[in-house]
Formats: C-alpha cells, sequence, structure tokens
C-alpha cells in the first residue's frame, strides 16, 4: 500500500510542476499585455475569413510568427520583424503554425496587397508561380458563361480561365482575401520598459521596416 501512495503523490507532484511551468506561469507572463495601438481588432469579414482559413487548412502550411534575427533570416525574406505577445491580441485562436510549406504569412497583407492577385492565385496558384506545390481551392469559385450584376470575376492571367468562361468569387474566397488583406504587423512596437535611470531619455521605437517583397517561390525554398 505504500508504495501506492508514494507512487500517486509522485504523479500529483509531477503534474503540479507541470502544470505551474506550462499554465500558469505563461498565463501570468502574457495575461497583462495590451493590443499595440497600430492593431486594429478584426471586421466581421476578416474573421469569417479567418474562420475559412482555419477550415481549409492553411495554418498546416503557412506560420505566423516571423523570427527573430539571430534565430532565422525571416526578416531577410520580408516576412517582417519578429512578432511581439500583443500581437496576437485579437487573434483567438492563434495560428502560429508549425509548419513552412510555403512562406509566413503574418505581413501577407504588406508585402502583397493585390486583391486580384490573391482571388486569382486561391483559385490557381500555378497562375502566378509556375512551380507552386500549394494547392488551387476552386470550390471558392464559381464558373459562369456571363457575370451577373455584383459578381467579381477574377482577372486572371491568360489561359487560366475555363475557355469561354468567366470566374467569379464566392462570398468566402472574397472574406478570406479581406483576411490575408488584413494581416499587418508592421507597426513599430515599443521595447521593454525603461529602467527609472536618471535623465533616461524618451525610449526609442524600434525600427519597422516595412517587410519588402520577395519571390515567392524563394521564400518558401529557403524556409
Ligand atoms: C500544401 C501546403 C499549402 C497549403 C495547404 C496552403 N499553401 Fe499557401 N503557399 C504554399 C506554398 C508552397 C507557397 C509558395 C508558392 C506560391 O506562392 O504559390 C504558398 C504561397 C502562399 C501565398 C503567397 C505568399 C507570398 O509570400 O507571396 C499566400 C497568400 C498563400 N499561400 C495563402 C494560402 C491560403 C489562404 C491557404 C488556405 C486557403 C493556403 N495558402 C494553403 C503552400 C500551401
Amino acid at each position: 500500500m505504500e508504495n501506492e501512495v508514494k507512487l500517486a503523490a509522485g504523479a500529483m507532484v509531477t503534474l503540479g510542476l507541470a502544470t505551474a511551468a506550462l499554465v500558469v506561469l505563461p498565463y501570468i507572463q502574457v495575461r497583462d499585455v495590451k493590443a499595440p495601438e497600430g492593431l486594429k481588432p478584426y471586421t466581421s469579414a476578416e474573421l469569417r475569413g479567418r474562420a475559412s482559413y482555419i477550415a481549409n487548412g492553411c495554418v498546416y502550411c503557412h506560420t505566423q510568427q516571423p523570427r527573430d534575427k539571430s534565430f532565422g533570416p525571416d526578416a531577410e525574406r520580408g516576412w517582417g520583424r519578429a512578432t511581439v505577445p500583443g500581437d496576437y491580441s485579437y487573434d483567438k485562436p492563434h495560428l502560429l503554425g508549425s509548419m513552412r510549406t510555403g512562406p509566413d504569412l503574418m505581413n501577407i497583407g504588406v508585402r502583397q496587397p493585390s486583391k486580384d492577385w490573391h482571388l486569382g492565385h486561391l483559385y490557381q496558384p500555378r497562375a502566378y508561380v509556375p512551380d507552386s506545390i500549394m494547392p488551387s481551392y476552386p470550390y471558392l469559385f464559381d464558373v459562369k458563361n456571363e457575370a451577373e450584376p455584383g459578381d467579381e470575376v477574377l482577372k486572371l492571367p491568360p489561359g487560366y480561365a475555363p475557355q469561354n468562361k468567366i470566374v467569379v468569387a464566392t462570398p468566402e474566397a472574397l472574406d478570406l482575401v479581406k483576411y490575408l488583406q488584413s494581416l499587418n504587423r508592421s507597426y513599430p512596437v515599443l521595447p521593454p520598459e525603461p529602467q527609472a535611470a536618471s535623465g533616461a531619455a524618451a525610449p526609442a521605437v524600434e525600427a519597422a521596416p516595412a517587410p519588402v517583397p520577395v519571390p515567392a517561390a524563394a521564400a518558401a525554398s529557403a524556409s
């Protein structure tokens, strides 16, 4: 009997320590983090797009966590500065991702603001990046003979639309693109509070250079 008690007590202690280290401490670290001034809450269209991003498994191939310069060349790839906890204030659940089959998308709205490009790329990635291994999402689009009022007709590169037909974006595709365009963490973030040193100058704002566009295929193969 004595051994069973020891075993149970040991298990409880191990579980308690693990919970403290992996749940309680991280919670205490980030619970008071405020949303940076430059970050806007998502609109309802963007939130619908975000749900579609999750449903379509984009997160399995794309991260949303550019790393610090000391960890990798993400900034040189044009993926933006390293993110800080506040950047995820409105991300529930966050979509950090763990696989980089494609480029990091945390700043895709800065790097690629064009709605036409995004719609066409979702319909057929190889129309824009010939060797792309990203799946196409044809079910986010309707193929029609002619446009009706209010239709968003895709402007595809020649040869990619079905013959004598037009491709029209569904509301889901439009919401997804609005979400992608909203991904912008290029505003400056403040470094940690300076120590109360005598005559300390105002804290310098960490420079946040806008991400530079890079060829997507090159960026993907470099990950
Ligand atoms: C099987 C992996 C895979 C999945 C799933 C996937 N992608 Fe991609 N994605 C890639 C690869 C590889 C690239 C780079 C080549 C290209 O641009 O097509 C890419 C590129 C992109 C780009 C351009 C990035 C840039 O820096 O130019 C965007 C935007 C994008 N994907 C969005 C999405 C969205 C939205 C979804 C979900 C609907 C998705 N991806 C699902 C692999 C994937």
